[in-house]
């Protein structure tokens, strides 16, 4: 989010949080924009900023977002008892380190790295960071390679869907690489590799696949796209390498969809990401990057620093940063283990498969479950009725608290309009049947209004009983 300055005052007056409470807490006003010449008593201000808050959305009802908003009481014991330690000092809190090497450990593991390989992996604030520095090592080493070959190395590109989340057009902007986006049609929101073997070439720093996309949560079909990759690779003689974007699918596949080949078994994919603070049920924020092998990480990136007191080296875009969710992670994995995490993932999926039963049935007619075997718990449903619009509907849904993003399917497939539910721990199969039928109600408002043409914004706090 960028913040923009905004004037000290408004219409002459300084701009203050009009505070409440009389005088029990606050004695004067509170500027807005400009930092109070005093300050105020601890109270206060945790008073003031709670308040505030109330304005929020209620996270166990946001269904639009991917990120944890429940962990166990002895977590957040855990969190709240060690966010004073920063990550970085790791002269100075060297068991956490340790810990975080155990949680890359764990996870090359689970993507099925080879006994062999010598994988090696990073904490990053989220999968965005992972996905940057993943291709950036990419790019580097597609760079090294050509270099040694005496080849041009001013024109790399990145083959992707458009499926992928916004990161990936923000790599290729940052990192000054072009973009080669496989367009979606209206009826299909993954690649194929035939699609990408159209557009590979010796200039591509590598192909971005997704398990478990933003827009519908479905999965490319990842070994397909590697075998042919390994085919053109052998005949050409290139060294292409897949990055795998698993920001919710990574942490959804090894437990709902073992067979599903995606990570390390297959010979292309050279990097995976992932967010803990997704599936990976810790709040947030906390992604991890994997790689195969050292190799695939160009030993020139990583940066070596002695001022903290011993020999630190780390691949990262920013320096210091809280360890809690480090630990949290591994409080997870020990917690629940495997058969744990199976157990979460199943109940996800089964409530979100109720959920789907519900909708097919309520919403006939009107809305469509976009995949009729679903990946994860991720439930995206179109709009097939021209006479109400999702994102009203939405904006009605709000009002009952809660939160389903609208939004349009990415190019080419910009006409569908749909709705996406996250299923996470939290979302019971009670809440399934209330969001359903508070779900009804918002369509028949909004359809009605729609009819009648009545302007948006009137009447929209009684909605039509159902
Ligand atoms: C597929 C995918 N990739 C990357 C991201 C970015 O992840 P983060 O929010 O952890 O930076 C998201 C976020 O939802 C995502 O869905």
């Amino acid at each position: 989010m960028l913040s923009k300055k905004k004037p000290s005052t408004e219409d002459g007056a300084e701009s203050t949080l009009a505070t409440t409470y009389s005088t029990r807490y606050f004695g004067e006003r509170v500027p807005k924009y400009t930092m109070p010449r005093k300050g105020m008593e601890a109270e206060a201000a945790y008073r003031l900023i709670t308040d505030e808050l109330n304005l929020e959305g209620n996270p166990p009802l946001n269904l639009a977002s991917f990120v944890t908003t429940w962990m166990e009481p002895e977590a957040e014991r855990l969190i709240a008892q060690n966010n004073h330690r920063n990550f970085i000092d790791r002269e100075e809190y060297p068991q956490t380190g340790v810990i975080h090497d155990r949680v890359v450990n764990m996870l090359a593991r689970l993507f099925n790295a080879p006994e062999e390989s010598e994988s090696i992996g990073t904490s990053t604030i989220g999968s965005s960071e992972a996905i940057m520095l993943g291709l950036l090592a990419h790019k580097w080493s597609w760079r090294l390679r050509r270099e040694a070959q005496g080849k041009p190395t001013d024109k790399p590109n990145l083959v992707m869907g458009t499926n992928t989340h916004i990161v990936w057009d923000k790599f290729a902007r940052y990192f000054d690489v072009e973009p080669r986006l496989i367009p979606m049609t209206p009826d299909r929101y993954t690649i194929s590799p035939e699609e990408v073997a159209a557009l590979v070439d010796e200039n591509t720093i590598a192909v971005g696949a997704v398990v478990g996309t933003t827009f519908t949560g479905e999965a490319d079909p990842i070994k397909d796209i590697n075998d042919m990759l390994e085919e053109l690779c052998q005949k050409n003689g290139w060294d292409i390498p897949i990055h795998v974007d698993g920001a919710s699918g990574g942490f959804c596949a090894p437990f709902l969809q073992p067979d599903f080949e995606w990570d390390f078994r297959l010979s292309r994919v050279r990097s995976i990401n992932v967010s803990g603070h997704k599936f990976g049920l810790v709040y947030p924020g906390v992604g991890w990057l994997i790689f195969r092998e050292k190799s695939d990480l160009p030993e020139d990136l990583v940066f070596s620093v002695n001022y903290l007191g011993g020999e630190e080296h780390t691949y990262t875009l920013n320096f210091s940063k809280a360890a809690t969710m480090v630990l949290a992670q591994y409080y997870n994995f020990i917690r629940l283990g495997f058969d744990g995490y199976k157990r979460i993932m199943e109940g996800c999926m089964e409530n979100a498969l109720y959920l789907s039963r519900l909708m097919e049935k309520h919403h006939r007619g009107n809305m469509l479950v976009m995949s009729d075997k679903l990946f994860m718990p991720v439930l995206a449903v179109r709009s097939i009725d021209p006479s109400f619009s999702v994102y009203d509907l939405s904006a009605n849904l709000r009002e009952t608290g809660w939160i389903v993003p609208a939004y349009t399917l990415p190019p080419n497939a910009e006409d569908v309009h749909v709705l996406r539910v996250v299923v996470k721990e939290n979302f019971s199969r009670d809440m399934a049947d209330m969001l359903v039928a508070d779900m009804r109600k918002s369509y028949k408002y909004v359809r009605n209004i729609e009819q009648k043409n009545i302007p948006r914004g009137k009447n929209r706090s009684q909605p039509t009983p159902c």
